[in-house]
């Protein structure tokens, strides 16, 4: 089971902008399965808690803030290679960076909102999981 799973967030830019069915599009046209799926909305103390790793970042609490601006979709993903293909998918964290065709090329709007999140590692696929979902969310 190592390395065929990973986490996504749908974050508020793409949810409020209405992009929750283009982005699931195309993440199933590129094979992944949905183990778990909730809408939800982190409260800032949540959302300082999964970017914790950011904390000594001069746009950490912008991130929190927007991160808790709205509702999100989370979501586990099951594919072969889930973590790196899935960044893949999304592209660079800059969407003037993203290879066209990449989920923030087509849909993030600045290094900041950039419509999705993905894992960056196995470990943390892992971590963030846990972090939104309990065992008997999980199909
Ligand atoms: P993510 O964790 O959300 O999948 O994004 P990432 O790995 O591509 O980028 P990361 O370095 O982990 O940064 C986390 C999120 O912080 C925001 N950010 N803003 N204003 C800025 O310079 C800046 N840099 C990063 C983005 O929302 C980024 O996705
Ligand atoms: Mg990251």
């Amino acid at each position: 089971m190592a390395g065929n799973r990973t986490f996504t967030m749908i974050k508020p830019d793409a949810v409020a902008a209405g992009h929750i069915g283009a982005i699931l599009a195309k993440i199933n046209e590129a094979g992944f399965r949905i183990v778990a799926m909730k809408l939800t909305r982190l409260s800032a103390e949540k959302a300082g808690e999964f970017y914790a790793v950011h904390k000594e970042r001069p746009f950490y609490g912008e991130l929190v803030d927007f991160m808790s601006s709205g509702a999100i979709v989370s979501a586990i993903l099951e594919k072969d290679n889930a973590v790196e293909d899935f960044r893949t998918l999304i592209g660079a964290t800059d969407p003037s960076k993203a290879a066209p065709g990449t989920i923030r090329a087509l849909f993030a709007k600045s290094i900041g909102e950039n419509a999705v999140h993905g894992s960056d590692s196995d470990e943390n696929a892992k971590i963030e999981s846990d972090f939104h979902f309990s065992g008997l969310e999980r199909f």
